[in-house]
């Protein structure tokens, strides 16, 4: 088929990749000329894992192009994807702008019926939004043919959004008539050889089901950094209550982390959107808005327990954040939890030597002013980072950190501290390396608790 996808984002270029890799004809627009440059260079502009290569293939075999003219990519088009961002709006809401300017671009330019599919994350009532905005256009231009809309949410996860998009554990497709479901199914059948799982429902349904999966997935981190702040007042270890609790398959081993918090593009933004749902129908949300407040007061956690254990007093000190992008595999720090203690640092007049393998470059992009003064340093690597540091704070669970020489690291800092912010290390094995160790909802030795109200 002959596919265009409107944004290559992460998941316009995840999408993009992924169909053109199973033989469809793709053009992806990008309105951003840095972005757009970069991929005509060949570059992969984010960090995905499998993503340049598969990029770089398809640039050779011209299976895959990339352009900056809509016009370019409509030509001959069976279905248009919809992938551009949905930010929330100050008052939490999702922004709807990118979605209906794609709308009028489209209602413009459209020359030929073809599927319009949005695949980003909106409000239910917004397909049909973009269907009757089109549509006024094509009728405004004397067409006498319609274009139908459908629904098709994105489920994959940064850091594994290849695997995700190629094995998916289900597609939706929201269209109110079988025509549109029958082309979609068709599109994905070679990602569903092994197992039909393929979903079709309502269009408003499929819209709501995308933000009832992160609501749901938020909750349960939410829910286990509940847990923790209580276990941190019992001497209870939240870890050993985590394989308890996971090993009922009612529950689950998933999402039952306890943490400093989750960031990204997807959760805090889409369970703001969701409250701001509810508030607009009369519905007070308060499942959700615990989830937001639990989480707002997780990502304080760690700032909290440094500002304690240094009794109050942080300017001057020398402390190393390890992990930066809002989660492994990606180098998005979208309302990452690094920011948040960052900030906290810097506030305080701390010094903060940071590294992370994907997400320095967005980093020093947002903290030129700091880095300029030498407040904050960007390190290379771990041991680099932990160099004369009071402390050592785990922020972001990256593979490369789950090891480290811990010998090296106590001989390389002022004072062998650690704050593990997502419970990945051994509390008795770090103290036979003469490390304090203070973990999220762990019981603590005589000192201060990573605890929360
Ligand atoms: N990132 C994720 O993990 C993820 C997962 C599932 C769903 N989603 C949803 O998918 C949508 C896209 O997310 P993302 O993370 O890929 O966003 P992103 O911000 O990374 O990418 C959006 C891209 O669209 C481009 N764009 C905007 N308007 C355009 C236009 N008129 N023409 C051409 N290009 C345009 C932007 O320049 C940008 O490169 C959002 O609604 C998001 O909630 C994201």
């Amino acid at each position: 088929m002959r596919l265009c996808i409107i944004g290559a984002g992460y998941v316009g270029l995840v999408t993009a990749a992924c169909f053109a890799e199973m033989g469809n004809q793709v053009v992806c627009v990008e309105r951003d000329p840095d972005r757009l440059a970069a991929l005509r260079r060949g570059e992969c502009p984010i960090h995905e894992p499998g993503l340049d290569t598969m990029l770089a293939q398809q640039r050779l075999s011209g299976q895959l192009v990339f352009t900056g003219q809509l016009l370019e990519g409509l030509r001959q088009v069976d279905i248009v994807f919809i992938a551009v961002g949905t930010p929330a709006q100050e008052d939490g809401s999702a922004d709807l702008s990118h979605v209906l300017e794609v709308a009028d671009q489209l209602g413009r330019h459209l020359s030929r019926a073809c599927l319009v599919v949005n695949k980003s994350t909106v409000p239910v009532g917004t397909c049909e939004a973009v269907a009757q905005r089109i549509n006024r256009q094509l009728a405004s231009r004397s067409l006498d043919w319609r274009i139908s809309v459908a629904s098709n949410p994105e489920f994959l996860k940064e850091g594994a959004a290849i695997e995700d998009f190629m094995r998916p554990d289900r597609v939706i497709i929201g269209c109110d008539e079988p025509h549109s479901a029958e082309l979609l199914q068709r599109l994905y059948s070679p990602f569903l050889r092994n197992r039909d799982r393929v979903l079709v429902m309502g269009l408003r349904a499929a819209e709501f089901t995308k933000y009832a999966a992160n609501a749901f997935l938020a909750t349960k981190i939410s829910f286990i950094n509940e847990m923790a702040a209580l276990c941190s007042l019992l001497d209870v270890d939240i870890e050993q209550v985590r394989h308890g609790i996971g090993s009922d398959r009612r529950i689950g081993t998933h999402f039952i982390y306890a943490g400093c918090g989750y960031g990204g593009s997807c959760f805090p933004k889409d369970v703001r959107a969701l409250i701001s749902t509810a508030r607009q129908q009369g519905f007070d949300p308060q499942i959700l808005r615990a989830v937001q407040a639990r989480n707002t007061l997780q990502k304080t956690l760690l700032f909290e327990a440094l500002h304690q254990h240094f009794g109050g007093y942080l300017q001057g000190r020398v402390v190393a954040v390890w992990g930066l992008a809002f989660k492994p595999g990606t180098d998005d720090i979208r309302e990452a939890p690094s920011l948040v203690l960052i900030d906290a640092l810097l506030a305080a007049g701390a010094r903060v030597q940071a590294t992370d393998p994907a997400a320095m470059a967005a980093v020093a992009r947002r903290y030129p002013d700091a880095i300029g003064n030498a407040q904050l340093v960007l390190c290379e690597t771990l041991y680099g980072c932990a160099q004369g540091a009071d402390a050592v704070v785990l922020v972001t669970e990256w593979k490369q950190f789950r090891q480290p020489d811990f010998l090296r690291i106590r001989g390389a800092m002022r004072m062998p501290m650690l704050f593990d912010g997502r419970n990945i290390y051994d509390r008795a094995e770090l103290s036979g390396h003469g490390f304090l160790y203070h973990g999220i909802g762990r019981p603590v030795a005589g000192h201060c608790k990573v605890t929360a109200a």
